[in-house]
């Protein structure tokens, strides 16, 4: 039977997503961290969709997280033929206030999970074409941003690497998207954030569940880049098109006045 894979599935756009794709009658296999309500959500998909859903409690910044769902993906002979590396969290601050820890998780998840997890289950895509492939980057990785800089440098890494994988993998069947969403209220951090990032906050901001839904059939549509909501299409247009100066002078301003708040 195959699944769609999705980290970060126990809320968010990992859940909404995982939702869509039940809708769509895909089998899914859920990841999260530990107790945090996946046993309760999968009955919630089985019952309400009619789909197989199963799921794997782990913390993906752990170095052998990867592998471990793998295995676990193996021995119950589960064929995956959609992975969705969704998990990855942000933040906001001065570069040099991040303690060591915050960094390394950052990196743990937002780079090196998204990169191993596509490392161990490309064979099984391979295997089980035509398949797909969905990285969740951000609008955010168009452009550098200030107090928000190894949030924005690691989904710049996500944008490239699935760029590049999208070209690879094309000749096996494996088509690969990126995912690029503008604000998206789904977290306390992230409503907060809108609040009070001004004009340019407010202006990209998409529901979750429209974000989800467009992420999914977009990606089973093989479109290699998936930016959520007109008007963040439109904004991303014009801001290629702006003087690089007043471009950084618009982020600076936006960020600042999240760091007041
Ligand atoms: N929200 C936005 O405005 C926005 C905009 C652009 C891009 N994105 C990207 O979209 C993705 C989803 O964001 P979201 O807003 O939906 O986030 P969210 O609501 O905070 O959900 C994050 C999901 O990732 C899981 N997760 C976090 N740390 C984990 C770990 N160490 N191991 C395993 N799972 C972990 C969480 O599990 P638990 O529930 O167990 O903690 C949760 O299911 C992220 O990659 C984010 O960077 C978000």
């Amino acid at each position: 039977m195959k699944y769609t894979l999705i980290t970060g599935a126990s809320q968010g756009m990992g859940l909404l997503m995982a939702k869509k794709c039940a809708t769509l009658k895909r089998n899914v296999l859920l990841i999260s961290l530990p107790n945090e309500n996946l046993s309760n959500i999968a009955i919630e998909i089985r019952n309400e969709f009619q789909v197989s859903c199963h799921y794997f409690e782990i913390d993906l910044t752990l170095n052998d997280s990867a592998k471990k769902i793998f295995n676990w993906v193996k021995e119950n002979n589960f064929l995956v033929d959609f992975l969705i590396n969704n998990a990855g969290f942000g933040g906001f601050g001065p570069f040099e206030s991040y303690s060591s820890e915050y960094i390394e998780n950052m990196l743990d998840l937002n780079v090196k999970a998204t990169t191993k997890m596509t490392h161990y289950f490309i064979p099984e895509l391979k295997k089980n074409a035509p398949s797909f492939i969905l990285n969740n980057a951000s609008m955010i990785a168009n452009f550098p941003c200030p107090y928000k800089s190894i949030y924005a440098a690691s989904k710049v890494y996500v944008k490239y690497f699935t760029e590049a994988l999208r070209i690879e993998l094309k000749q096996y069947n494996v088509s690969v998207s990126l995912l690029q969403p503008g604000a998206t209220p789904t977290n306390d951090i992230v409503k907060n954030q809108i609040k009070n990032g001004g004009f340019f906050a407010r202006l990209s901001v998409t529901a979750a569940d429209q974000v989800a839904a467009k992420a999914v059939m977009s990606t089973l549509n093989r479109q290699p880049i998936i930016i959520p909501g007109w008007k963040n299409r439109m904004s991303l247009r014009f801001l290629k098109i702006l003087p690089q100066s007043i471009l950084r002078l618009l982020i600076l301003r936006s960020a600042k006045s999240i760091l007041r708040s």
